[in-house]
């Protein structure tokens, strides 16, 4: 979305210079513009209000935005303002009656015949013509930061002056007038970025680790961004410049305090945010309270540090207690020798306001210097690079860290030993347990195969005899007791997601290990048949993009599965969710494409059956850890014989938006119809928008008809999520597009095989040009919304059937 700061109100009369000496003169109406027209500076009104400030902006963007204000508190009523520059270097802006309005503050004695020139990069500098030193000014509006950060613009402080140069927001769209919100260095301790309301930090980008700032996960080096952060004893900053000069980039810190990094897109003429602060929770300062960490990913999100204990709350209870105290140590240090530490990993670096580094120091002296004063809680590198070196050292309670999934550094915190012995035999028994349990499943697998050896003879000779032997569930079956014990009794707190047949509890089993239980309502659609479907069915499948199925739970007439625990939920969580998308790089998406075409893959041709899903959507695709995509909900699936190509099915079941026409229409399916399903998810995942629902002013088209329109048009591109920005390799969206519409094609026929899709989509063969999809205006489907699909919306490990009665 673009942020459309300000309306300009301004005469189209311009100076085209870019200084103005002692003697000359800016009314309002003339413009300096900057050599190679980037930025131009004039009086200007932002938003609808009729006051007017002299201003920076890009000359070339046709979207004012101001990126600096000079009369920000104090503005001129109506359009007699000039702004001048006098034989001292001193800039004022004068209303109609020669009242000053503003004027510019230099401290330093001047040269006689001093300029003000708008430069490139947009900072508008008084200097001395003669002098050759570019970066020599009298002034500087790069000094004096208003809402917007820029490339080359240094925030933060100089230790021997005390001048502090930092963003501060706007008052309102309209008024420029700082406001509440700032974005500075916090020199107290190793130097930080913060951002701050009045005086509280309400956001922490955290201290320099000599590659980047440690707020956020950043594995691999930035392709677009160049970021500099310079400490010393005089001086302490933060800085950025773009490695293509000719893309224009700004930082917003808007007057709610958030920040927005954006970039101008020249194609669309419009903004595109590629970076937001306060994205989630764990990024609003000391969210966790001290010695916990905040997960994004996790829920709840906070989580005691491994020796540490929530205060007065019951433990099992966590997503209602209150976190503002934070956790405690579970024992005391001894503080006398009796102190080891715990090495965590993949951290946001805690709050350092309270730290001591030194470059020189080595990491085992770090470890040294911290056992010997004791309230040094934690240690951790300063650089990391070269393998790391350097020593920083935390005083008292460690607050804001974060767990990131991936990235992050290591944190060394102090603990009492007997503790960490007490943590590492826990570790051990852990390891011991496995070992147990690996022991213990070799003799039950060679157990079982024996007696699956036994019984095959047998039932060989059952067969021969005329008789036929019921196909057993090979699947373990859990105690109820076990199941309830697990979900806390099936705790409100432990629903995962809500789904069209009853809810879905978290579960931890005794020995640790996570769960998922899918807990079929009494009275839900999902009868006994899907159920044992569904069972039957994967119980079967072994494959690393399907999901696990540990076993079920029968009591009475209550049916449970139980399934392995996906930390991330599913992919609609991310994909239609506008900040969550973020979260799914490019990278990421294509790696969830191809687990998915890999999972399909297995289904159709590779396992031992040949199973068609039927029910592929983005709901019923669960995330792991790495953002694996891991295929659910087999309540729907149907296995063919081997030389079985079609069937035909009176009961239509399956979920609006991906059922292919010939399926919907007649009840047809086929691996062909998984293969519409999967083309429709994958331009879900390339747009981020939902295929059902999909509108647009311009036709009556769904995402498919769009994604068709587009590339019929020969502009396929702008199918991709706004969520990307630009971080994306057009060769690859462009083959991942194409295969998609090869997939959704009207005829069976003409839609590729799961295995071909898989080629086409690794390779760097031609690819046939797609004809016209199948379904691809909304309202040529069938059905009505009356009978709607179940929960869509909200569930996370939904299965929806949607059923349509016999025509
Ligand atoms: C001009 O500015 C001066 C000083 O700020 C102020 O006292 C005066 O009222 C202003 N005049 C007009 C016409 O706004
Ligand atoms: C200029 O700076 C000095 C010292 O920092 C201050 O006392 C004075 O008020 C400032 N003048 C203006 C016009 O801001
Ligand atoms: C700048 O240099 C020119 C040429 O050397 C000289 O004529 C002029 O007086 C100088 N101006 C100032 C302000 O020193
Ligand atoms: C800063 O925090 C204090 C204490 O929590 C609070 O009373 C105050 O209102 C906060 N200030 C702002 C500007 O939010
Ligand atoms: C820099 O960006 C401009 C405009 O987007 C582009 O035309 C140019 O090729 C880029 N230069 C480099 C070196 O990438
Ligand atoms: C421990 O470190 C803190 C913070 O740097 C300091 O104030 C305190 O004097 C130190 N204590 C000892 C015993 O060195």
């Amino acid at each position: 979305m673009v942020l459309l700061l300000c309306l300009f109100f301004f005469t189209t009369r311009t100076l085209a210079l870019n200084t103005i000496s002692p003697g000359q003169s800016i009314k309002d109406g003339q413009t300096l513009v900057s050599a190679s027209g980037s930025f131009e500076l004039g009086f200007f009104s932002p938003g609808n209000s009729k006051s007017r400030y002299v201003g920076i902006w890009y000359q070339k963007v046709s979207t004012g935005t101001a990126v600096w204000v000079a009369n920000r508190e104090a503005s001129v009523s109506d359009a007699s303002g000039v702004l001048s520059i006098n034989d001292k270097g001193i800039l004022s802006i004068m209303n109609g009656t020669k009242g000053i309005v503003w004027s510019s503050n230099t401290s330093r004695n001047s040269a006689e015949e001093p300029i003000a020139r708008l430069l490139d990069s947009g900072n508008f500098v008084v200097k001395d013509p003669n002098d050759s030193d570019p970066e020599n000014f009298l002034w500087q509006s790069f000094d004096y930061p208003c809402d917007t950060f820029l490339p080359g613009m240094k925030i933060g402080i100089n230790f021997v002056t005390g001048f502090d140069r930092h963003i501060s927001s706007w008052k309102s769209m309209e008024d420029p007038a700082p406001g509440l919100y700032s974005m500075r260095i916090d020199p107290r301790g190793l130097p930080q970025l913060v951002i701050k309301k009045g005086p509280n930090i309400t956001s922490r980008g955290g201290s320099w680790n000599g590659r980047y700032i440690t707020g956020r996960p950043q594995p691999t080096v930035n392709p677009v961004y160049l970021y500099e952060f310079f400490w010393n004893k005089n001086e302490a900053y933060y800085k950025y410049e773009m490695r293509n000069s000719s893309i224009f980039s700004r930082y917003l810190l808007n007057p709610v305090g958030l920040t927005q990094r954006s970039i101008w897109n020249e194609r669309k003429n419009e903004w595109e945010v590629d970076s937001t602060s306060q994205a989630d929770q764990c990024s609003i300062y000391d969210y966790c309270g001290s010695y916990a960490t905040c997960s994004t990913n996790e829920f709840p999100p906070c989580k005691c540090l491994e020796g540490f204990m929530q205060g007065s709350a019951s433990p099992g209870d966590l997503s209602s207690v209150d976190w503002s105290n934070g956790c405690t140590r579970r024992r005391p240090l001894t503080c006398d020798g009796g102190d080891s530490f715990l090495k965590q990993t993949g951290l946001k670096l805690p709050d350092t306001s309270k730290s001591w580094a030194d470059i020189s120091v080595d990491l085992k002296e770090c470890e040294k210097l911290c056992l010997r004063n004791c309230s040094c809680t934690a240690y951790a590198n300063l650089d990391i690079r070269e393998g790391g070196h350097g020593c920083l050292l935390w005083f008292l309670d460690l607050i804001d860290i974060t767990e990131f999934s991936k990235g992050g550094q290591d944190l060394y915190i102090r603990l009492a030993t007997s503790d960490l012995e007490h943590i590492q035999s826990k570790g051990k028994l852990k390891e011991k347990q496995k070992a147990t349990i690996i022991a213990i499943s070799v003799i039950i697998t060679c157990g079982m195969m024996i007696l699956a050896l036994w019984l095959y003879v047998r039932k060989k000779k059952l067969r021969k005899t005329g008789e036929h032997g019921k196909e057993d569930l090979e699947l373990p079956v859990f105690d109820f007791a076990i199941i309830a014990t697990a979900t806390n009794n099936f705790s409100s707190n432990n629903i995962l997601g809500q789904g069209g047949f009853g809810p879905v509890y978290k579960g931890t089993l005794i020995e640790g290990q996570e769960i998922a239980v899918k807990r079929l309502s009494k009275n839900s659609g999902q009868g006994l048949e899907e159920f044992k479907n569904e069972v039957t069915l994967i119980s079967k499948l072994q494959h690393r993009n399907l999901v696990k199925l540990f076993g079920c739970c029968i009591r009475r007439d209550e049916k449970m599965l139980i399934y392995e625990y996906m930390p991330n939920k599913s992919l609609d969580y991310f994909i239609f969710d506008q900040t969550r998308s973020k979260l799914l790089d490019w990278r990421i998406r294509m790696h969830i494409v191809d687990g998915i075409a890999r999972g399909v893959l297995y289904l159709h041709h590779d396992s031992r059956l040949r199973i068609i899903h039927r029910d592929l959507k983005a709901s019923n695709i669960l995330l792991d850890n790495n953002m694996k995509p891991k295929i659910s909900d087999f309540g729907l699936a149907r296995k063919f014989g081997v030389d079985q190509t079609q069937a035909k099915t009176r009961r239509v079941v399956g979920t609006y938006g991906y059922m292919s026409p010939e399926y919907a229409l007649d009840g047809i399916f086929s691996t062909k119809s998984d293969v519409f399903s999967f083309g429709v998810l994958v331009l879900e995942i390339l747009s981020g928008k939902k295929n059902r629902g999909f509108s647009r002013p311009e036709h009556d088209h769904n995402l498919l008809g769009h994604a068709w329109t587009l590339w019929i048009g020969k502009r396929p591109l702008e199918l991709i999520d706004t969520a990307l920005s630009d971080l994306y390799n057009a060769t690859e969206v462009l083959r991942c597009i194409n295969v998609a519409l090869l997939c959704v094609q009207q005829s069976p026929l003409d839609r590729p095989n799961m295995s071909l899709v898989l080629l086409m989509l690794c390779g760097d063969s031609v690819l046939p040009q797609p004809k016209q999809p199948g379904f691809f205006i909304e309202r040529n489907l069938p059905m009505t919304d009356s009978i709607s699909e179940i929960n869509e919306m909200f569930s996370i490990y939904e299965s929806t059937i949607t059923s349509l009665e016999p025509r």
